[in-house]
């Protein structure tokens, strides 16, 4: 006879947008995948495994049962009321849930992206201001994509100039299997190899669909597609074994350009050439390549610096001649990761802290009620507390904070969190000087730092400067250049001629490996100071 399964009904009430959403699953399943899977995206930073305690849901109707992670979580009253880790959930009966009013969703993303720099001059990609108005024309246009670990945001353009049209952003839903590569990497490993990859490729092409539908132009009429990203987003995207990417050999399971066409990994019938543009290394993906292109390092008589500040700070140091490249494991504090009250850049997120005449004020993006601090607010808040003397030059909280930690907006910022953004911060420094000193120059001779990144586009460079993120010598030297990963895919549509460009960058680079460097852990404690 035959046996049919029951499957559990889960309803998911979203409070923000005030709609429910029925979820079936088996027993047995993972509540935080389950949800991840229906699209229901709820911060997971630590990728389920337990530890960040920001995967939150409360049940109000059925039952979960309280596991360990549960009780180092939440308070006894917390765990009366219901609050659980979806990644510890395993749901055995139909339940109803809220998801956390903290979502992952709705980051602000940065897509403004640079001209090639001259000298003198900074200017813009030409964006068109009636993105709207198109009218079909066969093979007129092209995609832009930027694959980053957090977001990912997609340029339509026109051809042959290269004018964006329009833009689409969205979070990488990725996420839920963690928010740094490392945690990727070990899902991949662990047998979500193929999940990973249906995640990307269903949130890229929907972006491509959507960019299409809201010009009206046909899939069929996009030329060609770019896609820059760092090497293992590249390896998820394409389903390739990440099995090398983070022991030895430390080698990406392809090398070069890699060129293929659409209906390989969206199964959609248009075969749209697809290129996806190199790294250096495994650890310098090519997001760096597209970056240092868009930069024009490659064009440069004089050294340029370029840090691109993510949860891996990767930072090049050269000229058209010898480009110097490494990768530092920065970690998710300046997207907010791994602090206390940290969130991504949402709406709500504290973005900007200042504290004049005894008082501390901020701001959140879209002046929403504060959920948290983002990055910018995290490097903000701590140089205004150490110019007030809250916090001393080893990152120690006065004794009357140490406990309890700083009151802001309803929150407490804790000694902890100073300690994670001084290990991010450390690792920068300690990479910027080796850099320095590898290439046998004084930050003096450095013409120009290109600071990229979504965080690196709103930081204050005076306060990053007091914390030592960016060297004191640099601070005048130092431009935001935005999203230069889309930037650099951008000039490959534009020009095919850059292909050779990019190759002749990769040529010039040599990779610096900064644990192989003597001296390199005394460096980085010495940067941890204030
Ligand atoms: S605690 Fe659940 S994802 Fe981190």
């Amino acid at each position: 006879m035959l046996c049919l399964e029951k499957r559990i009904v889960i309803r998911v009430k979203d409070s923000i947008n005030n709609k429910d959403t029925l979820v079936s699953m088996s027993k047995g399943e993972n509540l935080l995948e389950t949800l991840a899977s229906s699209k229901l995206s709820i911060f997971s930073e630590c990728g389920g495994r337990g530890t960040c305690g920001k995967c939150i849901v409360k049940v109000v109707e059925g039952r979960l049962k309280i596991t360990l992670q549960d009780k180092a979580s939440f308070s006894t009253s917390e765990l009366e009321g219901g609050y659980r880790l979806a990644c510890m959930a395993y749901p055995d009966m139909d339940c109803t849930i809220i998801l956390s009013s903290r979502r992952n969703t709705d980051y602000k993303v940065v897509t403004e992206t640079l001209n090639h720099p001259t000298n003198t001059e900074y200017s813009k990609i030409k964006e068109t201001s009636h993105p709207h108005t198109l009218t079909y024309e066969k093979k007129a246009y092209a995609i832009a994509i930027d694959l980053g670990t957090t977001t990912i945001a997609l340029a339509l353009t026109d051809l042959p100039g290269g004018n964006i049209l329009d833009k689409y952003t969205a979070i990488n839903p990725q996420r839920v299997y963690g928010a740094d590569v490392v945690s990727r990497i070990k899902a991949s490993n662990e047998g979500k190899l193929n999940s990973l990859a249906l995640l990307i490729r269903e949130e890229l092409l929907k972006g491509i669909l959507k960019l299409g539908e809201k010009n009206q132009i046909k899939i069929e009429s996009i030329d060609n597609i770019v896609i820059a990203g760092n090497t293992t987003m590249i390896h998820l995207l394409m389903g390739y074994p990440c099995n090398t990417l983070g022991t030895f050999p430390f080698a990406p399971y392809k090398d070069g350009f890699i060129n293929l066409l659409s209906d390989e990994i969206f199964g959609i019938s248009e075969k749209i050439p697809i290129t996806l543009i190199p790294g250096i290394s495994v650890f310098v993906g090519g997001d760096i390549t597209a970056g240092l292109l868009a930069c024009g390092i490659n064009r440069e008589d004089k050294p340029c610096l370029f840090i691109d500040l993510g949860t891996n700070g990767e930072i090049a140091l050269g000229n058209r001649e010898r480009i110097l490249a490494t990768s530092t494991a920065a970690g998710p504090a300046f997207e907010g990761g791994n602090i206390s009250c940290g969130v991504g850049s949402i709406p709500g997120a504290i973005c900007h802290v200042s504290y004049e005449e005894g008082k501390l004020s901020y701001k959140t993006i879209n002046e929403e009620p504060a959920v948290g601090l983002c990055g910018t607010g995290v490097v903000e808040l701590i140089s205004e507390l150490l110019k007030e003397g809250i916090i001393d030059s080893s990152g120690l909280l006065k004794d009357s904070y140490f406990d309890e930690g700083y009151p802001i907006a309803g929150m407490k910022f804790i000694q902890k969190d100073i300690r994670e953004l001084q290990l991010a911060k450390a690792a920068i420094g300690a990479g910027v000087d080796i850099l320095v000193k590898s290439y046998g120059i004084s930050y003096e001779e450095i013409d120009k730092v290109f600071i990229a990144g979504g965080f690196g586009y709103h930081l204050d460079i005076n306060k990053a400067a007091m914390i030592g993120l960016i060297p004191e010598a640099l601070t005048r030297k130092a431009i935001a250049v935005g999203n230069t990963s889309l930037a650099g895919a951008i000039y490959l549509i534009k020009d095919s001629d850059t292909k050779n460009k990019i190759e002749h960058i990769i040529l010039t680079a040599e990779e610096v490996h900064l644990s192989n460097v003597e001296g390199f852990n005394e460096l980085f404690m010495r940067y941890m100071s204030f």
